[in-house]
């Protein structure tokens, strides 16, 4: 399992590189504003761990599909992902003056440029994607479609939304993961489904594994970042340790207990590995990226 670990922070390392120059690319040209650029690339560069995009260059790796074919799928990921935190640390939401070790961006510029920096991310992802050169047009129209759905009010916004509306609140767990699944969940299936449909020859049945996979993962990703927040280090996690308990936030530790909370966490590594009994090597990477996400210090 350690040499999982390893690999996959090997990998990630690998990904940044690759990611962060095409992402450089991408922001770099033409904008009518110079400070909702700055901004953009505030938002975007310099920071995170690149989870999203790593899935998706691994998920296309199992299908034997080459990094620069899922480059600008993994872009558009990582682009929305920032925009999501972005809004997500507004005043008017999280009210966070800290991520990825830096001030927020309401915080480092001000709270306007800061949704207008995240409004633009988020449509730059669309038109990344929607003209990505290494895609078909099916393969263009069917990753806006499940982008669109898996970011939207069915997915991530819709999480964010039961989120602020559960604040105080006592969930159960269900309620609890249902939260979970939209706001965390709904990106990370994406993050590998689109990885997968960069195959053209990616069947049905393999779709489905992968999305069982990416299922598991993406609720013991946030249920690992709801145990960060209790016994993360502010240092290392680059954002404000103990927001959630300020803040009153249902979390899977709050309801379940830390103990609890870590139980259900290796339950969940072990389906997100059992989705890929049908594959070989070629799977190792979303393996080992597995690993990584339950095991995390950041
Ligand atoms: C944080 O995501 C927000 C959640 C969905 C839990 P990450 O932990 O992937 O944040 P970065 O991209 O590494 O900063
Ligand atoms: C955020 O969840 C999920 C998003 C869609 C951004 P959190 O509010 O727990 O994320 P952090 O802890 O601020 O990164
Ligand atoms: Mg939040
Ligand atoms: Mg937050
Ligand atoms: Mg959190």
């Amino acid at each position: 399992m350690d040499n999982r670990i390893s690999r996959a922070t090997a990998y990630l390392e690998q990904c940044r590189q690759q990611i962060d120059e095409e992402l450089e690319l991408c922001i770099s040209r033409h904008s009518a504003s110079q400070r909702l650029q700055d901004t953009m690339r505030y938002c975007v560069l310099g920071g995170g761990k690149r989870v999203r995009p790593a899935l998706c260059l691994a998920a296309a790796r199992a299908m034997g599909v080459d990094d620069n074919v899922a480059l600008i799928p993994a872009c558009a990921l990582e682009l929305i992902h920032a925009y999501s935190l972005v809004h997500d640390d507004l005043p008017a939401m999280d009210d966070d003056d800290l991520r990825r070790g830096r001030p927020t961006a309401h915080i480092a510029f001000d709270e306007a440029s800061a949704i207008l920096a995240g409004d633009a991310l988020q449509t730059l992802a669309f038109a990344l994607l929607s003209e990505a050169p290494t895609l078909s047009d099916r393969q263009r129209v069917a990753m806006v479609a499940e982008l669109a759905r898996s970011s939207g009010h069915q997915g991530m916004v819709g999480g964010q939304a039961i989120d602020l509306e559960s604040v105080g609140q006592l969930l159960d767990v269900e309620q609890l993961e249902t939260m979970h699944r939209h706001k965390t969940g709904a990106l990370i299936v994406a993050s590998v489904r689109l990885g997968a449909l960069t195959a053209e020859k990616v069947t049905e049945h393999q779709l489905t594994s992968l999305t069982r996979y990416a299922s598991a993962l993406g609720l013991a990703f946030q249920v690992q970042d709801d145990l960060l927040d209790i016994e993360g280090d502010t240092q290392v996690i680059g954002k404000r340790q103990g927001s959630d308990a300020a803040k009153a936030k249902p979390t899977y530790p709050a309801l379940l207990g830390v103990d609890g909370a870590r139980q259900h966490l290796a339950r969940l590594l072990q389906e997100a590995l059992d989705a890929l009994a049908d594959f070989g090597p070629e799977a190792d990477t979303l393996r080992a990226m597995a690993d990584y996400v339950v095991a995390r210090s950041h």
